[in-house]
This record gives structure tokens, C-alpha cells and sequence, in this order.
């Protein structure tokens, strides 16, 4: 049966994909922040994972404004990173999955989740970087990932509460898929952000510290907050704390919170970093 090993949690800010190209990443205002991936390399060096399924969400890229599905599932062999518009240099493709990502969109819609099933999509910043962050050097390609996105750019989008629930069927499917594998789950994105309007560059610490802290094994007291108040609390890209909650509910009751980092400002972000392993 496949195993869900553990969590990882990381921001996914393109300013990071660049940092790495230009190999800046020991320059003061990088440091505190790369310094908080040694830790979770180290794991995942030990756990060898086979699979990664990673919340991530699409800025733009391969779903704009005028066609966004709430949640997303890729089932394709391979993705491929396109241009944003933000000068990342160019990376090695992404491998994919095929049979647990489908045994995933079979669960998901059992359990009357909407979905929209991709068998072929451009992936952005949302998947790459954090691939890029845990695997130094471009080497994630021996690692098949199953690309989970969510809503976060137009409204309406879907609540916390939506979203670890998405994790939960997520970890039912994984856990009756009849092979050995060990998956680990990503959420990217986060924490605090506003990219735009006349809050731009808002960070809100207290909150990003407090839901740091519930993660771990209370979130389903996250749940009181709704989409509004995340705008209002963690700024208009506040509502990435989806992909952390859908990571969340994939995991199991109790966790194991092994490292953890916040730094800010990593550009306009509260750049919060975990590893959580599973009980
Ligand atoms: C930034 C943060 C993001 O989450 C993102 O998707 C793009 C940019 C930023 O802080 O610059
Ligand atoms: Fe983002």
C-alpha cells in the first residue's frame, strides 16, 4: 500500500527561482531564508519519497480569468515550466504520475469533489520552486509528482474547511492504492502577501505565526477563518493558506512538527517553511 510519509510546507515567490539561478543564496538577504531547507533535504535524502502530490496554484498561467477551475488534478506524464513574464531561467521538465493521479480523480469525484482533470498543463512558479528549493540543482526529476491546485486568484474561492477536506479524500486514495510507495505532500505558497493595490507589500506576522502553530494539530481551528477574513488578516494573496490546509488534511490526525522557519520579507511574502511527519 502507499504510505503518506510527511508534510513540507514552503513559500514559492519567483524572486526564489531567480535567487537560485544567480546562485545568490549565501548573500545576507537570502541566507536566513535558504537556511531554513538544509534540515528538510537531510528528511527527504533519508525517506527517499517515490511521489510527491503538491498543492500549489496556478497564477496565470495555464488557467487566466477567463476559464479557472476551483480544483485541479494533473494526471500527465511530464509538465512543463513555461515563461511568466518573471525571468526564471529555464528548468528541466517536472516528471509526472499517471496511476495514483488517476486513482486520486476517481476518489475525488466518489467523493463529490468537482474537478478538473488535466492531461496536459503548463506548471508556474506555484510547482517549480519548491521542487527546486528541496532538490538543489534542478536533480527532482527521479521524483513523480501529482500537481493538486487550487483557486487563489479569482473569487469566489474555495474555504480552509474545503480544502483540508480535499486533503482528506487526497490521503484516502493514496492510502488504498495498492502499491508501495512513499509519497510526501507539499503545500506551497504563503504565508502573509499582497502583490497589489493600496496595500501592497502588507505582511501580518502575528497571523502567520498563529497559523504556523495551529498546522501542526489544530487546524481544523483555521476553519473559522473564511476567504474575506483571510484577505483582511494575511493580505489579498492571503488565501494561499489553502494549499497548507489541503496538504493538512492529507496528513493524519496527529503529526510530528520537525523543523520549522519564518523570515520576512522575502520579497513581498512571509516565508514560512515546515516539515511535519506523519504519525
Ligand atoms: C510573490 C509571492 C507569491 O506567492 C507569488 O505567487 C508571486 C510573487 C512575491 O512576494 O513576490
Ligand atoms: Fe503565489
Amino acid at each position: 500500500m502507499a504510505k503518506i510519509i510527511g508534510g513540507i510546507t514552503t513559500s514559492h515567490i519567483p524572486a526564489i527561482g531567480r535567487a537560485i539561478s544567480l546562485n545568490i543564496e549565501e548573500t545576507p538577504y537570502w541566507k536566513p531564508f535558504f537556511d531554513g531547507y538544509p534540515p528538510i533535504r537531510k528528511w527527504l535524502g533519508e525517506k527517499k519519497p517515490d511521489v510527491v502530490v503538491l498543492f500549489y496554484n496556478d497564477h496565470g498561467l495555464e488557467f487566466f480569468l477567463n476559464k479557472k477551475p476551483t480544483f485541479s488534478i494533473g494526471v500527465a506524464p511530464q509538465y512543463i515550466s513555461a515563461d511568466e513574464g518573471w525571468g526564471i531561467a529555464t528548468i528541466p521538465p517536472v516528471t509526472g504520475e499517471t496511476e495514483l493521479s488517476w486513482h486520486i480523480c476517481n476518489t475525488l469525484v466518489e467523493d463529490e469533489f468537482d474537478i478538473t482533470i488535466c492531461q496536459e498543463m503548463k506548471v508556474d512558479h506555484g510547482l517549480t520552486v519548491p521542487l527546486q528549493l528541496m532538490w538543489p540543482g534542478n536533480t527532482y526529476g527521479h521524483i513523480k509528482v501529482i500537481p493538486v491546485c487550487i483557486n487563489c486568484e479569482q473569487h469566489p474561492m474555495p474555504s480552509l474547511k474545503r480544502c483540508f477536506n480535499l486533503g482528506r479524500s487526497i490521503a484516502k486514495a493514496i492510502e488504498s492504492f495498492d502499491k508501495d510507495l512513499n509519497v510526501v505532500v507539499f503545500g506551497t505558497g504563503g504565508l502573509s502577501h499582497q502583490l497589489d493595490g493600496q496595500r501592497a507589500g502588507f505582511i501580518n506576522k502575528p497571523f502567520d505565526l498563529m497559523c504556523m502553530d495551529k498546522i501542526v494539530n489544530q487546524p481544523e481551528e483555521l476553519f473559522q477563518y473564511s476567504v474575506r477574513d483571510l484577505v483582511e488578516q494575511a493580505g489579498a494573496q492571503g488565501p494561499e493558506l489553502n494549499m497548507w490546509m489541503g496538504m493538512r488534511g492529507v496528513l493524519s490526525g496527529k503529526v510530528t512538527e520537525l523543523h520549522r522557519n519564518y523570515h520576512i520579507p522575502i520579497s513581498n511574502t512571509g516565508a514560512g517553511t515546515m516539515l511535519l511527519e506523519n504519525n
